[in-house]
């Protein structure tokens, strides 16, 4: 279901009115940016995978880190192209399309993973190890179960369903590898924000092993 193909209809569709195309959305993601990461951010090569119209990245860009870009949709990808005419963008299915290894200091996935089926996590999170440096942070978020989409669960069916479900096991499915990360935070946060029904999401911060 979340192929290519199926975001590139959502990018023909819902350009500037999806709810995370907003500078409300962008202006809360943020917020949370600033007041979490310890101790502020990172300096150093940032990768923001599934960067949508690249409004979190902008906050970086703004303070002068280097940032590379990396997104599923082609059309997005012209878009960004067209934008940001001296970042690297990456037009991936998945981050084993990066190649490379050890070159980032900080790898953003907000707001990807639920969109991720989770038989797909595992092989996710060992290419986020492999391009990042040895005690590089990664930032994953989620939504909990006040996901707007489990209200559509029965038109969207059972793997929507899952997924959203899933993404309490993400917490564990880090955990459990000792060997490649270290989780230094994860939390529940609540979420108000007018654009969004959902009222909390699920924030990790976790380090790459040394
Ligand atoms: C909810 S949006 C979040 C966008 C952005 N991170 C933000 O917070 O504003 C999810 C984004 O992930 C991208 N995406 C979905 N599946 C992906 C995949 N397998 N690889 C890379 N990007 C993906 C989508 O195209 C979409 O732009």
């Amino acid at each position: 279901m979340y192929t290519r193909e199926f975001w590139d209809k959502i990018y023909q569709k819902h350009f500037s009115d999806a709810p995370w195309m907003s500078p409300q959305w962008a202006d809360a993601g943020i917020k949370v940016l600033e007041n979490y990461i310890p101790p502020a951010p990172p300096q150093g090569d940032i990768l923001d995978y599934g960067c949508g119209n690249a409004l979190i990245s902008e906050h970086f860009m703004r303070k002068g880190h280097a940032l590379e870009l990396a997104e599923i949709s082609d059309q997005l990808v012209d878009w960004l192209r067209n934008q940001y005419t001296d970042v690297p963008i990456h037009l991936v299915s998945s981050p084993g399309d990066i190649s490379g290894q050890d070159k980032y200091d900080f790898v953003i996935a907000w707001g990807v993973f639920h969109h991720i089926n989770p038989n797909l996590w595992g092989q996710f999170l060992g290419d986020f190890h492999r391009i990042m440096k040895p005690g590089a942070l990664l930032l994953i978020s989620g939504w909990d179960d006040t996901d707007m989409i489990l209200k559509n669960e029965k038109k969207l069916g059972r793997f929507t369903r899952q997924r959203v479900w899933y993404i309490n096991m993400l917490d564990d499915m880090i955990s459990w590898r000792k060997n490649e990360y270290d989780v230094l935070e994860s939390k529940i946060i609540p979420v108000k924000l007018d654009a969004f029904p959902q009222d909390r999401m699920i924030r990790f911060i976790v380090a790459r092993n040394k």
